[in-house]
């Protein structure tokens, strides 16, 4: 088959090379990119009297046809026309006649395909923004319920001391918020028009840019040609907010499949997010969690894949660039079906309150209050201080019992200067709502956080 650019070319393409070197087979992903970038060019064009008027209401109609062609899955897609663009453009032309041949005036495709991809991106970046924005709402609805229904705060994966459930799901929210801000600051600053680069240097013709560029959605036009054509900056920086945002769901991933084993049994996964196991009648595996976590895998290889391929690139477009499509489709629609599943996963757990709270009582989540009270109500400096809290937490071991539920007695026989004012200290809850400084986790400080999260969520809609 004869190809648009085989004017010098006296032998045919190998059909092997034709395998090689196309892409057609999986950017059509950017049809409607395609064809948007491409009536916005054609009706510049027209106004800057490049093409008629008559020209134009051909290219849009043969457009709009090959849209609907392409929708209804009659569109032959064809190996040996490389790509997306060639392949568009070569069935406009034969539906419209020589207008078709006229819409890549001024155009090449290294800017058309920067102005599509790059579109296909700032359009994912909102996209997987809004999804995020629909899990924080998930876990606000979730953690609204459970401000004083506490759990063991861990560090080392050992208890340390006591938080609440809310304190504990609003750290992810926290998480959440920073990844929907990276996805909306990528959009803002990759916001700017490639189209009207050309093939690296810009063209002769008399085009403006900005009128694409507004057509487009653009906020304004690049600066520089031959940076634009090579730039997959925003490609790049989006496998690393999903990568980010990945990593976030990991580690929340892991802790629920930790929360619903025999051991912990903190939460239960509903059955429509839970599988079984082919041989085991009794199993209720958290599949969607593991994958929730292993997941991070994939899209890590996908940033570090185009990082790679695109060091050391010289200036300007050079074909190793095509490589950077399918990774990022991969890893947004990764990242799409992995938050849709957290959410209807979180909306539909069932929370263990009672195992929680059963949890609190062992590990001696108050050890820390003691050794706050005796250095406030007993002058103590805090290394002396400490060492008596262990000397306590180690009779409580002897005595197989939570510090929690030591007598003030034992405590007297530790250290004479404990005064009966020291019990309410031990109690779990207590310690909990004694964190009041900002940010910490007593069950007022918590409200107050879920209110302003609320508030966020309501104002970044
Ligand atoms: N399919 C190509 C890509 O995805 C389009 C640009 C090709 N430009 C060129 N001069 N070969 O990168």
């Amino acid at each position: 088959m004869e190809k648009m650019w085989s004017g010098r070319f006296t032998e045919s393409a190998s059909s092997l090379l034709d395998e090689f070197n196309a892409s057609i087979m999986y950017d059509r992903e950017l049809y409607v990119e395609d064809i948007e970038g491409s009536i916005a060019h054609a009706s510049m064009l027209q106004e800057q009297g490049i093409l008629t008027k008559d020209e134009l209401v051909l290219i849009k109609k043969g457009l709009a046809q090959v849209k609907e062609e392409i929708e209804s899955g009659e569109f032959k897609w064809v190996l040996s026309d490389e790509d997306l663009h060639m392949g568009i453009e070569k069935r406009l032309t034969s539906i419209i006649g020589d207008a078709g041949k006229k819409v890549h005036t001024a155009r090449s495709r290294n800017d058309q395909v920067a102005v599509d991809f790059r579109r296909y991106v700032l359009r994912k970046n909102k996209e997987i923004a809004s999804l995020i924005h629909e899990v924080m709402r998930a876990f606000h609805t979730v953690a609204s319920k459970h401000s004083e229904t506490m759990i063991p705060g861990m560090t080392h994966l050992q208890h340390a001391q006591p938080t609440n459930f809310a304190f504990h799901l609003m750290a992810y929210g926290s998480m959440f918020k920073r990844d929907f801000e990276r996805f909306e600051d990528s959009y803002r600053r990759n916001n700017i028009s490639p189209l009207g680069c050309a093939a690296l240097a810009g063209t002769p013709h008399n085009i403006n840019r900005k009128s694409t560029a507004d057509a487009l959605g653009f906020d304004s036009v690049s600066t520089n040609c031959l940076d634009t054509v090579s730039d997959r900056d925003f490609a790049i920086e989006i496998l690393f907010n999903i990568s980010m945002s990945m990593m976030h769901i990991s580690r929340l991933a892991e802790e629920m499949i930790l929360w619903s084993s025999y051991e912990f049994k903190f939460i239960t996964f509903s059955d429509a997010y839970s599988t079984g196991s082919s041989i085991m009648p009794q199993k209720k595996n958290p599949d969607a969690a593991e994958l929730l976590r292993g997941k991070s895998g994939r899209v890590y290889g996908n940033l570090m894949s185009l990082l790679t391929v695109m060091k050391g690139l010289p200036l300007a477009y050079n074909k190793d660039t095509q490589e950077d499509k399918e990774g990022v489709f991969d890893s947004v629609k990764t990242i799409e079906i992995s938050l849709r599943i957290l959410k209807e996963s979180l909306l539909t757990l069932t929370v263990h309150e009672d195992n929680m709270q059963a949890a609190c009582k062992v590990g001696h989540l108050s050890a820390t209050d003691l050794a706050d009270y005796l250095v406030s109500h007993c002058n103590i400096p805090f290394r002396e201080a400490h060492f008596i809290t262990g000397k306590a937490v180690a009779k409580s071991e002897g005595l197989n019992i939570d510090l929690s539920d030591i007598s003030f007695e034992e405590l007297k026989s530790i250290d004479a200067r404990i005064e009966k004012n020291v019990m309410p200290f031990l109690s779990i809850k207590n310690s909990m709502n004694a964190r009041t400084s900002e940010g910490g986790t007593s069950t007022v400080r918590t409200v107050e956080q879920l209110a302003a999260f609320n508030t966020w969520l309501d104002n970044n809609k």
